[in-house]
C-alpha cells in the first residue's frame, strides 16, 4: 500500500481528507503538534521519515478577517509553509495535493472563474493564497491544486453550525445577500480529490458543488430544512457589516476542467446541504 501524509489532518477539510483516504493508503495524518509547517527542518523530518508517495497539504492559516492584522503570519504559514512541504515533495519524489481559495479572485467577472483567470486578491489571506500558489507552482512543478470555496463539513465551526447557534438562541440573522459563490461539502470535495487523484490529473482544478448562492440562500436553505420554528432572517449588504477582511462579490468557480478530467458533474450544493444536515442530525449534532 502506498503511503499518504496529510499535514492539517485535524482541520475541517483535514479530518475529511482522511476519511476519504483510510483504508486506500497507509496514512499518517500530521497537525501542528507534529509539524509546523513554517519550519522547513519539520517537514524535512516528516517527509524524510516517512517517504510519503502523496502529500496532501492542508494546513494552512484560514482566518480570514484576522490575517489583515496578522498578514505575515498567513504569508509565513500559507506562503513559506507551502513552500517548505512542496521543496520537501520534489526532494522525495512525492506528489502534493494542495487547496486553494476563491478568494484569490476579485469578483468583478461577470462569468464563473476559470483555472487561468488572471488573480487579484482583495484581502491579506488572498494574498498570503496566491503565495502560496506561486510557490508551490515553483518549487513542484508536479502537483495537484484544488481551488475551492464555502465548504462546510461536521468537522470544526462553519458558516451552517453558526447560523444554527443564533436560530437555536432566538437570535435575529442578518446575512449578506450581495456575494455570490457556490457552499460546498467538504466530503464531496475529499471525494473530488481523490477522483482526480485517480484520473492522474495535475495542475490547478476548481471544484465546488452545483450551483450558486448567496450567503442568504444558503442561510435561507438551512432554516427552511433544519428550524421548524419562526426565525427573524433578513439580508444584509457587505458594506453595511463591515468585516475586516474585503471579499469578492462574485466567486464562483467554473468546473469544466474538472468535469472533463473526471467525467463526473458535482452534485448541486442543496442536495449537499440537505444530505449534511441529515448526517448531522443523525449523529445528535442537530435538532
Ligand atoms: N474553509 C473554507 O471555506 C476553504 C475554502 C477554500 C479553500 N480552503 C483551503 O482548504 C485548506 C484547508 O482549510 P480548512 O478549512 O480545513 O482549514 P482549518 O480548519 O483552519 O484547518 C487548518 C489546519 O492547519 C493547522 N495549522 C495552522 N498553522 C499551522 C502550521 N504552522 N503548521 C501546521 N499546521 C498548521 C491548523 O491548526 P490550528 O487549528 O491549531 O491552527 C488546522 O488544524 C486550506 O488550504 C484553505 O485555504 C478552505
Amino acid at each position: 500500500m502506498e503511503r499518504m501524509l496529510i499535514t492539517g489532518a485535524n482541520g475541517l477539510l483535514g479530518r475529511e481528507i482522511a476519511d476519504r483516504f483510510r483504508g486506500e493508503y497507509e496514512l499518517l495524518a500530521i497537525d501542528f503538534a507534529e509539524c509546523d509547517v513554517t519550519r522547513p527542518a519539520d517537514c524535512r523530518r516528516v517527509i524524510g521519515d516517512f517517504r510519503p508517495a502523496v502529500v496532501v497539504h492542508c494546513a494552512a492559516y484560514t482566518a480570514v478577517d484576522r490575517a489583515e492584522e496578522e498578514e505575515a503570519k498567513a504569508l509565513a504559514v500559507n506562503r513559506d509553509g507551502t513552500r517548505n512541504v512542496a521543496r520537501e515533495c520534489r526532494e522525495h519524489g512525492a506528489l502534493v495535493v494542495t487547496f486553494g481559495t476563491d478568494y484569490i479572485f476579485d469578483g468583478s467577472s461577470s462569468r464563473p472563474y476559470a483555472e487561468d483567470d488572471p488573480a487579484s486578491p482583495l484581502s491579506a489571506y488572498g494574498r498570503s493564497k496566491w503565495e502560496a500558489e506561486e510557490a508551490l507552482r515553483t518549487e513542484a512543478p508536479d502537483h495537484l491544486l484544488i481551488r475551492s470555496q464555502w465548504l462546510f463539513g461536521p468537522y470544526g465551526r462553519n458558516f451552517i453550525f453558526a447560523v444554527l447557534d443564533r436560530a437555536g438562541r432566538g437570535e435575529p440573522l442578518r446575512v449578506v445577500s450581495d456575494q455570490r459563490g457556490c457552499p460546498t461539502y467538504a466530503r464531496d470535495l475529499a471525494a473530488a480529490a481523490k477522483r482526480l487523484l485517480d484520473a492522474g490529473a495535475r495542475g490547478t482544478f476548481h471544484f465546488s458543488n452545483e450551483g450558486e448562492a448567496t450567503w442568504y440562500d444558503l442561510a435561507a436553505f438551512v432554516l427552511s430544512r433544519a428550524v421548524p420554528g419562526p426565525v427573524s432572517l433578513s439580508p444584509a449588504r457587505t458594506a453595511e457589516l463591515s468585516y475586516p477582511a474585503p471579499r469578492p462579490l462574485y466567486s464562483v468557480l467554473g468546473k469544466g476542467k474538472y468535469r472533463k478530467a473526471t467525467g463526473e458533474v458535482p452534485r448541486r450544493w442543496e442536495e449537499a446541504v440537505t444530505e449534511f444536515l441529515k448526517t448531522m442530525r443523525e449523529r445528535g449534532n442537530v435538532g
